[in-house]
This record gives structure tokens, C-alpha cells and sequence, in this order.
């Protein structure tokens, strides 16, 4: 097993490449190369690439998680199913390892991609708290057009059988369960909220989860922004630009960030989000009914 440290991208494939990056513009990511088959899309992180589209038949093509370090690259090449060590034809190279998950979802493990010079990161100025008044004799206009995208977060699958799934991911991997959801009794787990395990440091709440309900699919990727403005003017872009809504504004139980979900021109669902929790290997699991898992602390999840 190794304890890979982050979510690297995620992979889709769309017929017109004009539409699908006036979408990632818009969503608030920046176009880091394109040809004619392949767009990839940054963050003002240094990644080379979040975001991956390849010309072809609309349809999610897979996820990459980012190894420690290179030894960990040739440890996931000894791991069952693992294809050998090969290199990235891509934007900042590297090298990876693919694998094919128990539901044939393409998952690759990847290192050494160089990295790109981090982009400024517009933000609100200090908000002034009713018990903390941080911004004074200073006028709040915060940023206007797409909220940029620091990063990616999280991605979630619906799988056909969710023990196997999440057996699979954090048997390789090195995942710890932040939060499970179970349906009726507590044995009968739906879900679990996977995160990295990164030792004493802190990490997002989740990276990855697999949902064993309905048809095994992409069910949506997450994308961190700088703070709630960030959301705020960020869903007034994307309905200005014509996108269709999926979920949100609302704040999560289980994570805890505010969110808000968008649909891309052929129906993936994208989330922006920010101030999620940041856990260390020292929480406990927690264990939940669905009505937290889907419930908000305040807004809307539906
Ligand atoms: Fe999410």
C-alpha cells in the first residue's frame, strides 16, 4: 500500500473543445495548453493541470491521485492490478501508473509533473466579523468575473458495490474514513468520505468518495476557490453565462464547506467550494444516517 497525498485531475472527453473551454473560463480555471485533441486546465496552484478534456464521445475518462514521492511510483507499480511505470505525455510530463478500479473506472497514480509558477489569487479583503472588525476605513468591492480556482478538492463515484470499491481505494492508496454513511443499519455502509492519510498534517476532510447507490457513474468533481464571495460571484457568472444549475448554495454537515454545484455543456457535475475541514490521522471516523449526509447547516443541497 502507499498513502498517495492528494487528488492530481480529473479526465473527460467532449465533442467540441471551443464549448468546453469557454466553460472552464468561465467556471474559473485557466487554460493551460490546447491542440486540436486535448485541453488542460489549471489553478492558480502550481499543478500543471486539474482538469483534463480529450476530443471524443461526451463522458467522464477518469481520475489521478498524486504520489508522495517517487518511491511511492514504484511501489504503486508492484500493486495488484498496476500497469508498469510510463511516462506522461502531457503538460509538465511526469510519470504515472493506471489502473482500472473494480467498476473500470481509469485511475491513475502520478508524480514528478513539473510544476508551473502560481497565479495570483484575487480575494475578498478581511471580512469584518460582528466580534472581530479586521477591515477598517478600507471599502469591501470584492473581485469580479470567474472566482479563480485554486485547486481540486475531491471527486466522487457511484459504484455498483461500495465495500469493494472502498476496500479497493484504500487498500492501495492508504485512505482514511473521515465519515460513513450507513442506510438503515448501521452495518449497511452507502458511502464514506475518504481522505488522505498525511500523518500529523492536515488534509481535506475528503479526497474521494465511492456512493454504492444507482448506477455506477461520475457523479462530481470539487474545486476549491479562495472564500464565500469567491461562490457567491462565481454562481451570478455561471447563470449570467447560461450553465445549468445543479445543486447549492448551502453549507455542508459532513465537510463543512459552502458549496455550489454546476452542470458543464454535456451534464458533469463541477463544484466550487470553500472553507471545508482539514483533518489530520488523529480524527475519528464518524457514522451518520443520510439525512446529515444530504442535510446543509444552512441552504440548500438539491
Ligand atoms: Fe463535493
Amino acid at each position: 500500500m502507499i498513502k498517495v497525498r492528494d487528488i492530481a485531475y480529473v479526465r473527460f472527453a467532449a465533442p467540441d473543445l471551443d464549448a468546453m473551454e469557454r466553460f472552464l473560463v468561465d467556471f474559473g480555471l485557466h487554460v493551460s495548453s490546447r491542440d486540436g485533441e486535448r485541453i488542460h486546465a489549471r489553478g492558480t496552484d502550481p499543478a500543471p493541470y486539474l482538469h483534463v478534456t480529450e476530443r471524443g464521445e461526451a463522458g467522464f475518462r477518469g481520475l489521478a491521485f498524486e504520489a508522495a514521492c517517487e518511491d511511492d511510483l514504484e511501489a504503486a507499480a508492484r500493486l495488484e492490478g498496476a500497469s508498469a511505470i510510463e511516462k506522461i505525455d502531457a503538460p509538465g510530463g511526469g510519470r504515472r501508473v493506471c489502473f482500472r478500479d473494480p467498476d473500470g473506472f481509469s485511475v491513475e497514480v502520478v508524480c514528478g509533473r513539473a510544476e508551473l509558477p502560481a497565479l495570483p489569487v484575487p480575494g475578498a479583503d478581511p471580512y469584518n466579523r460582528g466580534s472581530d472588525r479586521a477591515r477598517l476605513g478600507r471599502l469591501q468591492r470584492v473581485p469580479s468575473g470567474p472566482p479563480a480556482v485554486k485547486r481540486l478538492g475531491h471527486a466522487v463515484l457511484r459504484v455498483s458495490d461500495f465495500r469493494r470499491s472502498d476496500d479497493w481505494y484504500r487498500s492501495r492508496f492508504g485512505f482514511l474514513t473521515s465519515d460513513e454513511v450507513y442506510l438503515g443499519d448501521e452495518s449497511n455502509v452507502v458511502t464514506a468520505f475518504l481522505r488522505c492519510d498525511r500523518g500529523a498534517e492536515y488534509t481535506d476532510h475528503h479526497t474521494l468518495l465511492c456512493v454504492g447507490l444507482g448506477e455506477p457513474g461520475f457523479d462530481h468533481a470539487a474545486f476549491e476557490v479562495e472564500d464565500i464571495d469567491a461562490v457567491m460571484v462565481g454562481h451570478d457568472e455561471l447563470a449570467k453565462a447560461g450553465y445549468a444549475h445543479h445543486a447549492g448554495i448551502g453549507r455542508h454537515v459532513l465537510g463543512s464547506q459552502v458549496f455550489d454545484y454546476w452542470k458543464d455543456p454535456w451534464g458533469h457535475v463541477l463544484e466550487h467550494f470553500t472553507d471545508g475541514d482539514l483533518l489530520n490521522d488523529r480524527h475519528e471516523t464518524g457514522h451518520h444516517d443520510p439525512r446529515t449526509a444530504l442535510g446543509t447547516q444552512w441552504g440548500t443541497f438539491g
